[in-house]
C-alpha cells in the first residue's frame, strides 16, 4: 500500500506559538501537520479556524496542511480554508446530508478530499461515492479531545479499506503513539495522526523516529 506519512497533531501544542511549534515539528521529522478544528457543537470542544490558519501558512510555506474539520456545517469553510492555503480538507459524513456534493466543492476549490468517521459510523456507507475522495479517516477515539485511548476495534474499518481501495490514503486519528501504531500500519493505514504521543513527550523527535520505523521496514 502506500508509503507511511506521520502527521502530529498540534491540538496539545503550546497553542499559543503555534508556528514555532509546527516547525519543530517538521524539524523533529513530521510529514504533515494535522490541524484540529472544532466548532463546540459537532464537538464539545473549540479550537482555531482558517484565520490561524491563514497567518500559519507564510511561516511554513511548503507544509502540508491536513484541516481535521470538527464542524457543523462543514460546507461553510471550504472556500477560506482553500484561501488560507489548506491542502487537505476532511470533513465529517456525520455532519453532512450530501457527502458527494461536498468532496466535489472541496476538490474545486483545489484541495484534497478527506471524508471522517466517528466510531459509531459504519465504513459502509463511503463506499457509493469512494471516487470522490483522496482520503479517508478513521478516528480510533471519539472526536473532541486529544490524549484518549486508541480504539483497537476500528481495525477492521482500515481493514475494509485497504481491501477493497488498495490505492486510497487512510488516515488515522486519536490515541495513535508507539504502542498502537503497530495494530494501524498492520490494517493498512498510510497516515498516521499522532498528538500528545509527540507533543507530549520530552523529545519529540525521538517518538516520530519510534513511530517511523514501526512503519518502515
Ligand atoms: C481528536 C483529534 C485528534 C487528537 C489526537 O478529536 O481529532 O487529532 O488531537 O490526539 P491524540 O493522539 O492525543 O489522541
Ligand atoms: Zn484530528
Amino acid at each position: 500500500h502506500p508509503s507511511c506519512k506521520i502527521g502530529p497533531s498540534i491540538l496539545c501544542a503550546d497553542l499559543s506559538c503555534l508556528a514555532d511549534e509546527c516547525s519543530k515539528l517538521m524539524t523533529a521529522g513530521a510529514d504533515y501537520l494535522h490541524l484540529d478544528v472544532m466548532d463546540g457543537h459537532f464537538v464539545p470542544n473549540l479550537t482555531f479556524g482558517h484565520p490561524i490558519v491563514k497567518c500559519l501558512r507564510p511561516k511554513l510555506p511548503n507544509v502540508y496542511f491536513d484541516m481535521h474539520m470538527m464542524v457543523q456545517n462543514p460546507e461553510a469553510w471550504v472556500e477560506s480554508m482553500a484561501d488560507a492555503g489548506a491542502n487537505q480538507y476532511t470533513f465529517h459524513v456525520e455532519a453532512t446530508n450530501d457527502a458527494p456534493a461536498l468532496c466535489r466543492k472541496i476538490q474545486e476549490a483545489g484541495m484534497r478530499v478527506g471524508v471522517a468517521l466517528k466510531p459509531g459510523t459504519p465504513v459502509d456507507i463511503i463506499v457509493p461515492y469512494s471516487e470522490l475522495f483522496d482520503v479517508a479517516l478513521i478516528m480510533t477515539v471519539e472526536p473532541g479531545f486529544g490524549g484518549q485511548r486508541f480504539m483497537d476495534d476500528m481495525m477492521s474499518k482500515v481493514q475494509f479499506l485497504r481491501t477493497n481501495f488498495p490505492h486510497l490514503d487512510i488516515e488515522v486519528d486519536g490515541g495513535v503513539g508507539p504502542s498502537t501504531i503497530d495494530q494501524c500500519a498492520e490494517a493498512g493505514a498510510n497516515m498516521i495522526v499522532s498528538g500528545t504521543a509527540i507533543t507530549g513527550a520530552a523529545d519529540p523527535a525521538q517518538v516520530i523516529s519510534r513511530l517511523r520505523s514501526s512503519v518502515e521496514n
